[in-house]
Order: structure tokens, then C-alpha cells, then sequence
């Protein structure tokens, strides 16, 4: 791998110390590292070289999958990296941070390749970008990239201006858009789970599935994010960007070639093809909800309302569950349901994937369906639920195959991540197309959202989400699996 710089803008905030830092070492440490690498951390506040060092390591030694064993090792890692004081407004400190570029690459004899990180708030973006631009830090003779973690604009149009600002300074194949879901094991497993799978290849179309069911439930509630999420709510902290990326890497069929193009192009494709949902129509097929106070694994916890940071009447969404009809020829008439939600049962994002249940004709007991579970997290594996007789009582029952992965082996979604952009592989990034076609679809639903066309379901926090969301299938004749 050439030589590069990673220019990272927000280095001493959250994201970098439990998600950022750890995945650097853990690269470092797998020998998935360019050999000479300078790191320069910009934040707004005053800090030395070797105490923004000493920063970094506090933060391995906290949140690093790999532990820290050898001293020598753990200097000369740090050792790539600086510090620098940077006001994301000021011109002058984006020429201060080009010297200091230009110095270590020289110093460390490495290329012009630049790689910059925002880990910032939204609202640094766009000047960021167009000061790298401005200063002379993106003219490069090698390459250049930028990372950008959502939100990726609040709706279609303030996203649609941002990608405009953004493409001033950088080419679209330029720009890596972090969805962190997309980083993940088993969602990147999915591709190959069903391309080397005949059994699966075969079966994945609306001859054989009846539905599609994806949830991402979480048992955290608000946190310290009150100033955020009130203002994004679960559609779009996790619908917009999270849960339409399961969406299109379920149901996007594999292309002939394998290329970071070809598979956002059938990504493309999916979230093309799903139906768009007239604002009048969203109550029929989006239910909102939000937690009231309840109790998780025995212990109490007060509504979404009386949250620190809450307004008393919010009427923020905590929870969304959703019918997609996706029109292509493969999905027609099969129904793609999603929920999300805060403060519910159990932490787990899952995809079940139910069978049509043409076995048992003719017979007077009707059997379970064929599932096929893929877990994602925080568990990883697969199963398949199949009907078999049991051969001690006579009866058939359902029985799961499948397989699991140990969690401490698997590299964390932040670590893939960055090593693929260190590649220049953009294969499970966010191409801007998938970005804005999500927007689209989601924006009526922001739209009823804002203006109460539809109900806001209060969930007691530890359940299962609103009763809602359960009719919603019911009336096609299923229901969510795995819900007990
Ligand atoms: C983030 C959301 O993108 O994803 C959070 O902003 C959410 O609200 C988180 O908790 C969930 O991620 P994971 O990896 O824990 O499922």
C-alpha cells in the first residue's frame, strides 16, 4: 500500500475516541496499514503533540478489539501522529495545516495521497470541503478523499444543496459516505450468501418468499444525543440511512461482474424500483411511535418525554415500522416490512426472510413456514427454519440449521470501513444516487410526519414497539417472527 496522510477533523470528539483511534491500531496492528502513515488530528481546542498522543492511546486502550501488547509497537504507532489547533471557518489555519502536511510528507517520504475524515457536525461540511479546496490542501499529484459520516442532510432538499457544495471541491468517486451498517460482517456477507448459494439464488424472488421482514430494535433509549434526535427521530437517525441500505443489500440481485460500480448500480436499482408512498398515504403504511416509560431487563425507565432535553409535548418518532412494495419483476407483490425502534425488548438487527408455506396441501395441520434468519447484530449468523419429524414423539416440528460467528474475531464495522477507503475501494459506501433516492422516499413520509396526518403510537419502553405495527402485517396475513 502507498504511503498516505490521514487528516482527521473532529479528533477529539466521541466518534474518534471510541470508533476512529481503535480502528487506526487495529489496522496497525493486522498489518492493514500503509507502512509510512502520518495522522493529523484537528480539533477546535489547544493540545500538544504528546498529549493528543496520550489521547489516542487512552482511547485504544479503552475501546480496541485488539489489546495493546508490545510498548515498542504502541510508540511507533503514535508516532504518526500531530496535532493542530483548526477553527473549520478560518482560512488561515487551512494553509497552517497544509505546511504541516507538506512537511511530514516530506519528512516520511511519502506521496501526495490525502485522505480527510469529517467527524464533525453536518454543519462544518460544506465549509470544510471547499477550504480544502481554497487552501491548496486538495491539488494533489497523488489522490485525494473524503470521508463524511451521516446525517447526510435532514431531507431531500437540504441533501441535494449539500452533495452541490460537496462536488465543488470533490468528484463523486471521491467521496466515501460512512453508513456504518454497511461496514458490517453479515451485511456484507449477503452479497456472497446469496451469490455462491444456488439454494439461495434460486429462491430469493416472489415465486418463493411471501415477505421480507428487517428490524433493528435497540433497548438504549435517547441517551445524550436529546439535541439530536429530537430533531431526526428514528426515521431519519435510522429509516433513511440504515434500514434502506439493508433494504437494497437484501433484495439487490447480484451482478455478473463484481465492482464497487456494478453493485451500487443494482443498489440503485432496488431503491428505484420501490414504490413511492403519496403523503395522504402514509398513515395506510408507515406507523410512527414513541417510548413511554416502562421497564428493560427489570429496570425502570421513564418515557421519551421525560428524557433530559425533552420537550414535554414532542412528538418526536422513537419508533417507525414501514410496508415497502418494491416494483422489479423479482420483488412484485412481495411486501418488505421495517421497524425500528429505541427502548425496546431486545438489542438485535435481523432480516427474516419467510418462505410461502406451499408444502402442507392437502394436509389438516399447517406447519411453520421455512425462515431463512440472518442475524447482524450484536450476534452474527445465519440460520434456516426448516419442518422435520421428530423422531422420538412422532410429531413434525420446526428445526434451525445454521452457523455463528465468535464476535471477537470479526474486525468492527469502522475497521473494514477505513481500510477500504485506504484501498480506494467504495464498494460499501453510499453512493450519492442511493443517498438521494432514499431522501425521496422517505421525504413524504417527513412530510405526514410534520403534519400529524398520522398517530403517534405510545410503546411501553421494553416491548416490542406499538401494537400498530403488528396489525400492519396482519393485515396481509403474517406477523413479525421472532418476536417472543
Ligand atoms: C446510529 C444512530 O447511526 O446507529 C444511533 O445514530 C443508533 O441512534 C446506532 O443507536 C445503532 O448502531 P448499532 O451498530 O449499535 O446497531
Amino acid at each position: 500500500m502507498d504511503g498516505m496522510t490521514f487528516v482527521l477533523f473532529g479528533a477529539t470528539g466521541d466518534l474518534a475516541k471510541r470508533k476512529i483511534f481503535p480502528a487506526l491500531y487495529n489496522l496497525y496492528h493486522d498489518q492493514k496499514m500503509p507502512q509510512s502513515i502520518s495522522i493529523i488530528g484537528l480539533g477546535r481546542r489547544e493540545m500538544s503533540d504528546s498529549k493528543f498522543q496520550n489521547h489516542v492511546e487512552q482511547s485504544i486502550k479503552t475501546f480496541s478489539r485488539r489489546v495493546v501488547d508490545n510498548r515498542d509497537k504502541m510508540d511507533a504507532f503514535l508516532g504518526a501522529f500531530r496535532y493542530q489547533t483548526l477553527d473549520a471557518a478560518n482560512v488561515d489555519d487551512y494553509g497552517k495545516l497544509l505546511n504541516l502536511v507538506q512537511q511530514r510528507e516530506s519528512e516520511l517520504n511519502i506521496p501526495e495521497n490525502r485522505m480527510f475524515y469529517l467527524s464533525v457536525g453536518p454543519s462544518f461540511f460544506e465549509t470544510i470541503a471547499l477550504n480544502i479546496k481554497e487552501s491548496g490542501l486538495g491539488s494533489t499529484k497523488g489522490w485525494k478523499r473524503l470521508i463524511i459520516e451521516k446525517p447526510f442532510g435532514r431531507d431531500l432538499e437540504s441533501a441535494r444543496e449539500l452533495n452541490a457544495n460537496l462536488s465543488k471541491a470533490f468528484e463523486e468517486d471521491e467521496i466515501y459516505r460512512i453508513d456504518h451498517y454497511l461496514g458490517k460482517s453479515m451485511i456484507q456477507n449477503l452479497g456472497d450468501l446469496q451469490f455462491l448459494n444456488p439454494v439461495i439464488q434460486t429462491l430469493l424472488n416472489n415465486q418463493h418468499i411471501a415477505n421480507v421482514q428487517i428490524t433493528a430494535s435497540e433497548t438504549v433509549g435517547v441517551e445524550e444525543r436529546a439535541g439530536y434526535y429530537d430533531q431526526s427521530g428514528a426515521i431519519r437517525d435510522m429509516v433513511q440511512n440504515h434500514m434502506l441500505q439493508i433494504l437494497m443489500m437484501t433484495a439487490m440481485h447480484m451482478p455478473k461482474k463484481i465492482s464497487p460500480k456494478e453493485i451500487r448500480n443494482e443498489k440503485k436499482k432496488v431503491i428505484e424500483s420501490v414504490r413511492r408512498i403519496k403523503k395522504e398515504d402514509v398513515i395506510l403504511n408507515v406507523v410512527r411511535g414513541q417510548y413511554r416509560s416502562g421497564e428493560i431487563v427489570g429496570q425502570p425507565a421513564v418515557s421519551y418525554r421525560n428524557e433530559p432535553g425533552i420537550e414535554a409535548s414532542s412528538q418526536n418518532d422513537t419508533f417507525v415500522a414501514a410496508r415497502l412494495w418494491i416494483d422489479n419483476p423479482f420483488w412484485q407483490g412481495v411486501p418488505f416490512y421495517i421497524r425500528t425502534g429505541k427502548r425496546m425488548a431486545e438489542k438485535s438487527t435481523r432480516i427474516v426472510i419467510e418462505f410461502k408455506n406451499a408444502g402442507h396441501k392437502g394436509s389438516a395441520k399447517k406447519v411453520a413456514s421455512n425462515l431463512l434468519i440472518i442475524e447482524i447484530g450484536p450476534n452474527e449468523n445465519v440460520s434456516l427454519q426448516l419442518n422435520s419429524r421428530n423422531p422420538r414423539n412422532g410429531k413434525v416440528e420446526p428445526v434451525k440449521i445454521g452457523f455463528s460467528t465468535e464476535q471477537k474475531e470479526v474486525p468492527e464495522a469502522y475497521e473494514r470501513l477505513i481500510f477500504d477507503a485506504i484501498r480506494g475501494d467504495s464498494t460499501f459506501f453510499a453512493h450519492w444516487k442511493e443517498v438521494e433516492l432514499s431522501w425521496e422516499w422517505v421525504q413524504p413520509i417527513l412530510e405526514a410526519f410534520k403534519g400529524n396526518l398520522l398517530p403517534l403510537h405510545l410503546y411501553p419502553a421494553g416491548s416490542n414497539g406499538p401494537s400498530a405495527a403488528h396489525r400492519l402485517l396482519e393485515e396481509d396475513g403474517f406477523k413479525w417472527w421472532l418476536d417472543d
